[in-house]
């Protein structure tokens, strides 16, 4: 197999090739890809692998260059943070016959540039994942699990918190970028009372997430994976992806402004100073770090009341997002949960291995039922 990992120098690029190497085999081809040879010099030294680990630079707005290195590929990893590229890149990968599986933001332009070739995409028997990581990428497969455990879903919530470093000087400016546009789309909304709809400030729950993060208030984020849910358990009167905040500071004074800013193109080079070094004075905390994801849910077990939770909970942003990832991919390259099309990640694998697989990894994965 020959495979490209297009971001390789980044963070979540780097882990998921460190990750995936260990799993290669002789014959296999890793070319770590991206713009800075220092960098990936540095993600090269990394991975321990029995595959040939090779670099190649490449800046992805350079459509011919990005041609020229994935021929030849059968499998195409994106961690690259340009979504407005999606419909070039995706295109491309397309065309040299090989899959893809990227980690970008639940944007609805890069999941539409992706819908636009799902027919090609199916007709060429190529697959291609998108939504891959923790957020996205882990909140529906923790529905999917409690759904396996219960009769009926009524309730199915998923919140997440995080305390960590966001290593904020070591992003890429597009990385940067993308996260504020993402701010600027919030809407707020959820599936609540069995219809979606936007949640009043008040509505927005309060979460203990336990030690070192803490009671956080948190508001919906739309996820793809998520949207698809209501559709699955038609029982389901609640289901949401909640995140909690970052701090008061971050929360009601830089967002907002972040989130004006981020409309004015003019403004996006200071808007991305301003977020690069919020994150870093008003986002980053001191150790101990702790991401959680968990869902709680309610429904019903033999026709009577029962409940469904379950957490994934790990030290390193950079390890929550690589391990599902690279399950995935594993998946993928195995051809176990292969199949043509344009796929979620979240609903492309099956809960309770994927699950296992991410306590492998060194994640700390809670389960509990009851009734
Ligand atoms: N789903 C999840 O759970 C999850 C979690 C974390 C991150 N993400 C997403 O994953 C992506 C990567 O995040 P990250 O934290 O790893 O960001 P990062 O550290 O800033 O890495 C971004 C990567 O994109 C590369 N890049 C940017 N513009 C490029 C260009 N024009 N040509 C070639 N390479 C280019 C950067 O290369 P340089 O080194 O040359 O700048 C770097 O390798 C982002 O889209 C982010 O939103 C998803």
């Amino acid at each position: 197999m020959r495979i490209v990992a297009l971001g390789a120098s980044g963070n979540a690029g780097r882990e998921i090739a460190v990750l995936l190497g260990p799993g290669l085999v002789a014959s296999d081809e890793l070319v770590l890809a991206g713009r800075d040879p220092a960098k990936l010099a540095r993600s090269a030294e990394a991975v321990a692998s029995p595959a040939s680990v090779t670099t190649g630079r490449v800046d992805v707005t350079d459509l011919d260059a990005v041609r020229e290195l994935v021929t030849g590929a059968d499998l195409v990893v994106v961690t690259v943070s340009r979504p407005d590229l999606v419909k070039d890149l995706a295109r491309i990968v397309l065309d040299a016959d090989a899959d893809w599986f990227d980690t970008m933001l639940s944007t609805p332009g890069k999941l539409a540039a992706l819908q636009a070739l799902a027919g090609e995409i199916a007709d060429a028997g190529r697959c291609f994942v998108t939504d891959g990581g923790f957020h996205p990428g882990l909140p529906a497969v923790l529905v999917r699990w409690a759904a396996g455990r219960l009769d009926e879903l009524i309730e199915a919530d998923v919140f997440a918190a995080m305390r960590m470093d966001w290593r904020a000087d070591t992003l890429a400016d597009s990385t940067v970028a993308e996260m504020f546009d993402e701010f600027a789309d919030f809407d707020l909304v959820a599936w609540v009372d069995g219809e979606s709809r936007r949640l009043r400030g008040r509505e927005c729950p309060s979460v203990d997430f336990g030690p070192p993060i803490g009671r956080k208030a948190c508001v919906p984020m739309r996820l793809a994976e998520m949207d698809a849910l209501p559709g699955l358990y038609p029982g389901l009167r609640r289901c949401g992806f909640y995140i909690g905040g970052f701090s008061p500071a971050m929360d009601y004074l830089v967002l907002p402004v972040l989130m004006g800013m981020a409309k004015v193109q003019a403004l996006r080079p200071p808007a991305i100073r301003l977020a690069r070094w919020s994150f870093r004075r008003l986002a980053t905390y001191p150790p101990p770090y702790r991401l959680v994801v968990r869902l709680d849910a309610t429904g019903t077990r033999d026709g009577r009341p029962a409940t469904a939770s379950v957490s994934v909970q790990g030290e390193d942003g950079y390890l929550l997002t690589a391990a599902p990832a690279v399950t995935c991919l594993r998946g993928m390259l195995d051809g176990s949960i292969r199949r043509p099309g344009v796929h979620l990640q979240a609903s492309l694998v099956d809960p309770d291995p994927f699950l296992r697989e991410l306590a492998a990894f060194g994640l700390d994965v809670r389960q509990d039922t009851s009734g």
